[in-house]
């Protein structure tokens, strides 16, 4: 059975890997970090939608992929449409910020979106929003630095820039006109949950898009007849960047060991 791949400007789409593999669990994967040109988020849409072409042509030429998810806000506003164009046989699964659900289940309907500058000036973000927002009070807060801070493993970095955005994210309560709810729009940001969650009562609620996408995935395998039946699933991991560095962050962030099945190797930039 052919492999599903996975892309992301970094680690962050291991968030939604992680996902993907508990809902999936005989699927292989091919998780491809485009960490050589990270981060996507602070840089325009002309970059990021070269780069999820040369990534998408990769996966595709190298191992076939019988569908992709982009696990990547950012590159899923820019191209996504794109690459379906490009390849109208291929499924291809991409994720938004989850605002339908966080104004369906905020009760103070004051709701707060973490995300990349580019994910929140694009097109499409405007559309979600103005689909859905409906009377809430949604206020954006793009973490600019976060997604370098945590590709580079900065601890200190990370914590000042949690601190940062969740004081620019609040108030935070269950009072009117605080903030009960706040949006994980950027796929690098579950990986640390734990750090903004120092910054905000245990009752707020962070919403983000992992075990979606990949119940879509399996909607999307199942519906073409393309989901493996049985067997051992399995991950390639694949990067622009230095190999065992995605190896040591994979291992970091999917909180697992390397597991039979699990193969990491280099390859040169897309
Ligand atoms: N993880 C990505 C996202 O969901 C992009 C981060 C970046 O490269 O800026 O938007």
């Amino acid at each position: 059975m052919l492999p599903v791949g996975v892309f992301d400007s970094g680690v962050g789409g291991l968030s939604v890997l992680a996902a993907l593999r508990a809902e999936l669990p005989h699927e292989r994967f091919v998780y491809f970090a485009d960490t050589a040109f990270a981060p996507y988020g602070e840089r325009g849409d002309a970059y990021v939608i070269e780069r999820s072409r040369k990534v998408a042509e990769q996966l595709i030429a190298e191992h076939g992929i019988k569908a992709l998810v982009v696990a990547c806000n950012t590159a899923t506003t820019a191209a996504i449409h794109l690459l379906r164009a490009e390849y109208p046989t291929l499924p291809i699964v991409g994720l938004e910020p989850a605002l339908k659900p966080a104004v369906a289940t905020s009760r103070t309907g004051h709701i707060s979106v973490m995300a990349t500058r580019g994910t929140l000036a694009s097109a499409k973000y405007a559309a979600l929003r103005d689909s859905f927002a409906g009377s809430a009070n949604v206020r954006a807060v793009p973490c600019d630095g976060l997604v370098k801070a945590i590709e580079s493993f900065d601890a200190t970095a990370i914590a000042e820039l949690c601190a940062r955005y969740m004081a620019e994210a609040g108030p935070f309560g269950n009072a009117p006109g605080e903030v009960d709810t706040v949006v994980l729009g950027c796929t690098h940001y579950p990986l640390v949950k734990g750090e903004l969650q120092r910054h905000a009562p245990s009752a707020l609620r962070f919403i983000d898009t992992g075990a979606p996408v990949a119940q879509q995935t399996r909607r999307v395998l199942a519906s073409l007849g393309r989901l493996a039946d049985g067997g051992e699933g399995g991950l390639v991991l694949q990067g622009s960047g230095d190999s065992a560095v995605l190896e040591a962050a994979a291992a970091h962030w999917l909180q697992q060991p390397q597991q039979q099945g699990m193969a990491a190797r280099a390859a040169t930039a897309a």
